[in-house]
């Protein structure tokens, strides 16, 4: 068996290196500049190393169309969420087709050259009516969408140089360098999880009951920009270590950071989730209840049903699906309603805000719905 091939067959390499690079920085020094947020340099930064294979720069307006209709790419490649470019209509208007333009960082460093092919305009409300399932801006995808320029630019990129956000060196692997890893560890089968919160006991019941059906796990946790409420990587990361340190066996887990951004597009953002980590060479992703939701802009099981709209053999990725987990007292194990009788005064279930309250408190959660060293951590993340 052989590795799992990337999304479209090919793994996108889109990063300059040695003599191309050396004459791009030249010539990036007289291009019309554009300064991109954290969310579109983390784009660049995916789509130069493959995670969005088969991407290979922001989308035009002729995807951007199938996307936002039927969740594929012109050429019916699947795909749910269009990966755009958008700037003001004053800033387009100095912009030609056909030209490179150098996208820049606040600090003006050239992340990237991106060689315009198109210049359109989207209609936003319609993407976020489809995309999201809303066009309410509390919804902090929608926000970010409507609140971005009203022209999109399209076309390939090339990344010069990586953003600033790469935060945690040791664990910043590209798609090429985990498929290595998975290579030379001899694993066929690996499941993806992939958060952008500290790994409770219910995400660790997910992990370890796919964990009992494959070779390894890739710990997949979100890093790039997601809203303020959530806990900052930096924390997660630890708690991820002490967890992998007490919990896990070393030579079955691979920890790893996705460097992008979460658009909290619940169902949609699943289908792309899954596709990333087909990309790093995957071959299972799971899908536990909400996934990338917010609010309670999206079912409980939305994220599952969608994949019900295509054929096998599509997505290539097999999804695994989880039901809500919680520890019960009275099978003195983790489960779901899939596997446990007993009603759910039996069972230890907490709120995000609950349990947000007792860390602030200093109080640990019960062992049963947190690792106390997670706990731990999370505690002494709040004092400081
Ligand atoms: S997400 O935005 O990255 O999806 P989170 O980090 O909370 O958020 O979840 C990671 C994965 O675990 C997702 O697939 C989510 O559906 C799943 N998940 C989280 N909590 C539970 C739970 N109690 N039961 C089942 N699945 C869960």
């Amino acid at each position: 068996m052989t590795a799992i091939a990337p999304h479209g067959g090919v793994l996108v390499d889109r990063v300059l290196r040695g003599d191309a690079l050396a004459a791009v920085r030249d010539r990036a020094e007289g291009l019309v500049r554009i300064e991109v947020d954290d969310r579109v340099q983390s784009d660049i930064e995916m789509i130069a190393v493959g995670a969005f294979s088969p991407l290979k720069g922001f989308v035009g307006s002729r995807d951007w169309k199938t996307i936002v209709e039927d969740l594929r790419l012109e050429d019916g490649t699947v795909w749910s969420i269009p990966v755009t470019l958008s700037v003001s209509a004053e800033k387009a208007a100095g912009i030609r087709e056909g030209t490179d333009v150098a996208l820049v960082d606040a600090a003006g460093k050239t992340l990237a050259l991106l060689s315009v092919a198109e210049k359109y305009r989207p209609d936003k409300e319609r993407e976020a009516r489809e995309v999201y399932r809303t066009t309410e801006t509390a919804h902090p995808g929608v926000k970010a969408l409507l609140e971005s320029g009203e022209v999109n630019l399209a076309g390939e990129i090339q990344l010069v140089d990586r953003p600033d956000t790469v935060q945690f060196p040791a664990y910043h692997r590209d798609p090429a360098q985990v498929r290595a890893i998975f290579a030379d560890r001899g694993w066929k089968r690996i499941v993806a999880f992939q958060t952008r919160n500290p790994v409770h006991r219910a995400h660790e019941y997910l992990q370890k009951c796919a964990m009992e059906m494959v070779d390894g796990l890739l710990l997949h946790p979100l890093v790039g920009k997601t809203k303020s409420d959530d806990t900052p990587a930096g924390v997660r990361m630890r708690c991820y270590e002490v967890l992998l340190d007490g919990y896990y066996p070393k030579d079955r887990v691979v920890l790893s950071v996705y460097p992008a951004a979460m658009r909290y597009g619940g169902p949609r953002e699943a289908i792309f989730h899954a596709i990333a980590r087909k990309n790093y060479g995957c071959t299972h992703f799971i899908v536990g209840r909400d996934h990338a939701g917010v609010g309670s802009y999206y079912g409980t099981y939305d994220a599952h049903a969608i994949f019900d709209r295509f054929a096998p053999g599509e997505l290539g990725i097999q999804p695994v699906f989880f039901d809500n987990a919680f520890y019960c007292r009275s099978c003195s194990s983790m489960a779901s309603l899939k596997t446990c009788p007993h009603d759910p005064s039996h069972h230890v279930s907490l709120s995000g805000t609950k349990v947000r309250e007792m860390l602030s408190r200093g109080e640990p959660p019960p062992a049963e719905f947190s690792r106390p060293e997670v706990a731990r951590v999370l505690i002494d993340s709040l004092k400081r």
